[in-house]
Order: C-alpha cells, then sequence, then structure tokens
C-alpha cells in the first residue's frame, strides 16, 4: 500500500511564522510536524511515501527526512508548483499511484487515539474508497458530510456558510486506483482549486464510498492557525508528560513494526547527542 503526504501550501493564516519555513517543518512540541501524519501512515504498515511539497521548500524536507530508510520506509518527493488544491495530489502522484488504492494525508493533521489505527487498516484493506469524518464545533471551517435518515452519505460540501451537520471530513482518504483519473476530471472551483470535495462526490455518486466516523474518544488536530498550532503542541506536551511515551516518534514506531534493529535504533538514538528524543530511543534498548 502507498501514501501521499501532502504537505506543500502557502500557510497563510500562520503569517509571518510560515513567511520562510513551511508549515510542516514547524515543530508541534518536541518533533516537526509532519512527523504525525508520517507516523499515521507508518502505524498501518505504509512503506512507500510520497512527500508534495511547495518547490522552494522541498530540500528542507529531504535534509529532515532523506530517503526513509532509517525509518525502514522508502520516501520519495515531489513538486507542487502552486496550490491549487488538494485534489491535485493524485495527478502530481499519478506514476507513484500506478493504478493502485492510495491513502492520502494532509501534512499538517494530527490524528491520535485508539482504533484510529484499525480503522485506517481496515479500510485500505477493504478496497473500497473511503473517508474518515469528526465531529466539530466549527464545521463550516471544513468540508462537511451529509447523512440522510438512514445514515447513508448523502453529500458533500466544502466550507459551508452554516451547517446542518457537524461532521468534518479529515485529512485522511482512502481511494481506489483509478483517482488519477478521477483527479484529472476535476474542473477548478469557484474560489480556483481543484478540490477534494469533488472527488469524494464522485465515488459518493457512484455508489463506492464509506464513510467512517472517528469516535469521540479519537483526536484530530489540524494546525492551521496560531490557536490550532498552539493547541496541537500542548495536547501532545500533556500526553507525552503524563504517559512517558511520544506521539508521532518515527524511530519508535518502525522499531516496534520490527524495520530497524535494535542496532541500527541505537545508532539513531547516538545521532540525537544531548537531546531527550535520543535518551528516549535509548531506553528502549538498554
Ligand atoms: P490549507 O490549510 O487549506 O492551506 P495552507 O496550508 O496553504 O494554509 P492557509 O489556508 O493558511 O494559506 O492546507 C491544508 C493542508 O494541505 C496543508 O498541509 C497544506 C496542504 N496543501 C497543499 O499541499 N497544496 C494545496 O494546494 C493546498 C490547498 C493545501
Amino acid at each position: 500500500m502507498r501514501g501521499i503526504i501532502l504537505a506543500g501550501g502557502t500557510g497563510t493564516r500562520l503569517w509571518p511564522v510560515t513567511k520562510s519555513t513551511s508549515k510542516q517543518l514547524l515543530p508541534i512540541y518536541d518533533k516537526p510536524l509532519i512527523y504525525y501524519p508520517i507516523a499515521t501512515l507508518m502505524l498501518s504498515g505504509i512503506r512507500e511515501i510520497l512527500i508534495i511539497t511547495t518547490p522552494h521548500e522541498q530540500e528542507r524536507f529531504t535534509e529532515l527526512l532523506g530517503d526513509g530508510h532509517q525509518f525502514g520506509v522508502e520516501f520519495s518527493y515531489a513538486i507542487q508548483a502552486e496550490p491549487n488544491g488538494l485534489a491535485e495530489a493524485f495527478i502530481i502522484g499519478r506514476e507513484f499511484i500506478d493504478n493502485s488504492p492510495v491513502t492520502l494525508i494532509l501534512g499538517d493533521n494530527l490524528f491520535y487515539g485508539s482504533g484510529i489505527t484499525e480503522m485506517l487498516t481496515s479500510a485500505i484493506e477493504s478496497g473500497v474508497s473511503t473517508i474518515f469524518s469528526y465531529q466539530v464545533s466549527n464545521p463550516e471551517d471544513y468540508g462537511v458530510i451529509y447523512f440522510d435518515e438512514q445514515d447513508n452519505p448523502l453529500k458533500v460540501v466544502e466550507k459551508p456558510n452554516s451547517s446542518t451537520s457537524n461532521l468534518a471530513i479529515t485529512g485522511l482518504y482512502v481511494f481506489e486506483g483509478d483517482v488519477a483519473t478521477v483527479a484529472s476530471g476535476v474542473k477548478p472551483s469557484t474560489r480556483g482549486e481543484l478540490e477534494i470535495t469533488s472527488i469524494i462526490q464522485h465515488y459518493l455518486e457512484n455508489q463506492s464510498l464509506q464513510v467512517r466516523k472517528l469516535s469521540r474518544g479519537m483526536a484530530w488536530l489540524d494546525t492551521g492557525n496560531p490557536d490550532a498550532l498552539h493547541d496541537a503542541a500542548s495536547f501532545v506536551k500533556v500526553i507525552e508528560e503524563r504517559t512517558g511515551q511520544k506521539i508521532a516518534c518515527l524511530e519508535e514506531i518502525a522499531w516496534r513494526n520490527q524495520w530497524i534493529t535494535s542496532e541500527e535504533l541505537r545508532n539513531l538514538a547516538i545521532h540525537f547527542g544531548n537531546a531527550s528524543y535520543g535518551r528516549y530511543l535509548l531506553s528502549f534498548i538498554s
């Protein structure tokens, strides 16, 4: 199974913080934001990952993440020349997708909670296009999914002015192998973007879309504005301090998945020198 991380965008709502750096490289407490979506994919067993960035930021990502072998995965990189919308990920990733089912996750989305990995894994195994919804207090800021009285998905609306549904569509999607072709047929919306809601609508109309509702015991955070960024960092800090376990520690996930050996983990830990991150890694093997 392949995964794509869409980590471009302009991050205008975070200016001036993101004037000279990518949102996805900003710290969420003790690690860069992009670690969190990478972790979500790795936990689901996805090892072939395409990272899409803006042209001028690509080098920073390759410097941080390399080819992925240190995490037992394979990163490849592609460029989105302009932030033309989420659906463009599948056009850019057409060769990578190679007509196979694919998972897309947005570079600024953080998922946490018991059961998420199982939900994603079972969606992937089902072979059916799947979106994941989450109840939020501000549905107007997201794509929203509406259900009929029998609880069947009815329609999706991008950022509705006011909404009778509070179920936002999260930035995690599983699509069938024809998604690049579907994306190529999408026309830009009134705001000039290739909307992922058009792709979702396509599968909905073809009755080949399932919606999995993330439960209230799970957390879905995004990091689009200063408050959300701060909240996400606080969330991670509280959980990590309380449990003594890190969220989205890629080296740990790789080691637990047996994708890297204890010796490799030790070498990675030593590389962190004095940082508490390195001591955390060493705690598993010493
Ligand atoms: P957004 O938060 O919608 O856009 P943005 O990151 O550019 O921020 P702002 O609205 O403040 O200008 O993007 C959600 C995620 O998707 C984020 O990780 C960036 C990514 N993205 C792209 O990579 N390309 C795109 O064309 C768009 C629209 C978003």
